[in-house]
């Protein structure tokens, strides 16, 4: 019978607490393999590892005192293929009939092996108050099955009890049993740390390869989820280190749960691991200061990380504070300003960089605001919109709608200012999902609703007090291009100018829209059509904006409708292009 060690999971709480990075060990099975362990060939078939409890438990043993010795503060069990051992354990043809003490073998008593063997290495060292041992349970709990080895795992640990459980590599939880397993686990009092093989990007394969599309802030949710749930921990494994970067400082806007990162170095091929010869303990050891620098409490190693990597980690990360992810430059640590230069009160400078209403603007409390791949950057226009939103506080108890909602810079803004409700539109899903993530991110995400749709079929059923919208404006050549089911957008308004049609049927009684146009749509135009649906206009902001490729590619086009119209923009030497960004009030005339 194994005895918990309470006082080592307590002092592993501590480390955290007082801001030392805990030391996970390395792998097991592709450590075996590299050690030529007896009869171990690495491969699903040979249960990555697990039969190493009965062929060669020995071998197991010298591993986990080799992690001891390289200053691992926790010991993974050799189990991570445990959900899958009752369907080939206790297989007598392979010959694995007995279990190390020379009795029958049965997938339960290697679990209780594989516990046994790295407490025996602790007691040996004397270090049973230091070290814990992580039971390992590899990969999402999928069906019946797999839960009924967890309940008699967890009778196993009635007697035989790890000082904490660690779920690896797990996918996302929505369609499986995992959560329930780990609020099993969790009920019955033992600490759960949980892995996942995801990267900021989503679900990620052991090549690094990305599984699935933008899927928003759903990872940073769950981990919300599981932080209310009780889980430990929260880390990333079996991804490649380049995969990384980024995951952490994204994740601790999601959740106050310790962060910890245990990545692969090589890859898997047909006959085992292939070790990355270019990524030896220095530049694993690099890798992780980085990681460290981003949040990481909890490092390790998973396939390819053997003690070498983890003694050179251990040494290396002794004394280290976390760094928060975030890159910053204080005035004290500019070399180039002069002590004499800084206010003494320049931490604070009340009052100097404040507006009229006592806010910070320095630095400006512009919302944080993460791009997703392939949703519009905020450009001039945005900024236009938001700085008018923010000094005016506009848009505190209405109900707001953004059209085009891109990041969602606007619909956060309007949250931040007290909207009552904000519903983002936008075309494309992944745009929907970036601004629901960055409204997470914002503490707002309760007040947005994210709404995937066409603008031309969107039809709400209340009215809104208030509307924002900064549309995409661009005078197209209609010539080869007229194959497209939607209209050629001859005079780049298409969207402003459906919107204006739809505002009766969108705005409340006594709201308004701020809408942005660009100089080069003509202003007349605007004004008859808004005049025609009962509204009047006034500009209450502008900006002056380059040109960036896209318009230059459109110049041609541009210039006919300037020709044709009251449009315009400046021109400044040879190829300099400037338009102007007009902020538009619209309401009831
Ligand atoms: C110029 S961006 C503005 C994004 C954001 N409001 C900002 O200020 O950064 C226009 C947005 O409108 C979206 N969009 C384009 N056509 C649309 C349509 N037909 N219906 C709804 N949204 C559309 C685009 O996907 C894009 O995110």
């Amino acid at each position: 019978m194994t005895t918990p060690t309470d006082s080592a999971i307590a002092r592993i709480k501590r480390r955290i607490a007082d801001d030392a990075c805990v030391i996970l060990d390395g792998a097991i099975a592709t450590e075996l393999q590299r050690r030529g362990a007896h009869g171990f060939q690495l491969s699903d078939d040979a249960h990555w590892g697990f039969d190493a409890l009965h062929d060669s438990p020995d071998a197991v043993s010298q591993l986990h005192r080799a992690y001891l010795d390289a200053g691992a503060d926790i010991l993974t069990t050799n189990t991570y293929s445990i959900l899958e051992a009752p369907s080939f354990i206790g297989d007598r043809d392979r010959g694995r009939d007995q279990d190390i003490d020379g009795n029958p073998a049965h997938w339960f008593d290697m679990a209780r092996a594989a516990i046994e063997l790295p407490r025996r290495v602790i007691a040996d060292a004397g270090r049973e108050s230091e070290v814990a041992v992580a039971f390992s349970i590899g990969g999402d709990v999928e069906n019946e099955s797999q839960m009924a080895t967890v309940d008699i795992l967890l009778r196993l640990f009635e007697r035989d009890r790890p000082d904490l459980v660690l779920f690896e590599t797990l996918s996302l939880l929505d369609d499986n049993l995992t959560l329930d397993a780990i609020d099993k686990f969790i009920a019955r009092g033992l600490p759960v740390w949980v892995s996942f093989r995801r990267c900021r990007q989503g679900l990620c394969g052991i090549h690094g390869q990305l599984w699935g599309g933008p899927e928003g802030d759903r990872f940073g949710r769950l981990a919300r989820r599981l932080e209310a749930a009780g889980a430990g921990a929260l880390l990333i494994n079996c991804l490649p280190v380049a995969r990384v970067g980024g995951t952490l400082a994204w994740l601790r806007d999601f959740t106050d749960l310790p962060l910890g990162v245990y990545p692969n170095v090589g890859r898997y091929v047909e006959s085992g691991w292939k070790f990355d010869p270019d990524t030896g303990p220095e530049e694993f050891a690099a890798q992780a200061m980085a990681w460290r620098d981003e949040g990481a409490q909890i490092i390790g190693g998973c396939c390819g990380i053997g003690p070498a990597e983890i003694a050179l980690l251990a040494s290396r990360m002794a004394g280290v504070p976390r760094g928060d992810g975030r890159a910053r430059l204080t005035v004290e640590a500019d070399a180039t300003v002069p002590e004499s230069a800084v206010p003494a009160s320049a931490a604070t400078h009340a009052g100097r960089w404040q507006d009229d209403a006592g806010r910070e603007l320095f630095p400006l409390p512009l919302p944080a605001i993460v791009v997703d791949p392939g949703v519009f950057m905020p450009t001039q226009g945005s900024y236009l919109i938001w700085k008018y939103l923010f000094n005016g506080r506009v848009g505190e108890s209405k109900t707001c709608l953004d059209i085009g909602c891109g990041v969602g810079i606007l619909a956060i803004q309007l949250a931040l200012n007290g909207a009552a409700s904000v519903t983002a539109v936008d075309i494309q899903q992944a745009a929907i999902d970036n601004t629901m993530t960055n409204a997470f991110r914002n503490g707002v995400a309760s007040k947005i609703t994210g709404v995937a749709e066409d603008l031309y079929s969107f039809t709400p059923t209340d009215k809104f007090d208030l509307i924002v919208a900064s549309l995409y404006q661009m005078p197209t050549d209609p010539r080869g291009r007229a194959g497209g089911h939607r209209d050629v957008d001859y005079w780049g308004r298409n969207l402003l100018d459906h919107l204006i049609a739809q505002l009766p049927a969108y705005l409340a009684p006594g709201g308004v829209a701020y809408l942005m146009q660009i100089s080069i749509l003509g202003a007349r135009r605007t004004e008859k059509l808004l005049a025609q649906h009962g509204y009047r206009v006034r500009v209450v902001d502008f900006n002056l904006y380059q040109f960036n490729p896209v318009f230059h590619s459109h110049l041609e086009q541009i210039r006919r409708v300037e020709e044709l119209s009251d449009a315009y923009h400046f021109t400044f030497g040879e190829d300099e292009h400037v338009t102007v960004m007009y902020l538009l009030e619209v309401k009831a005339a």
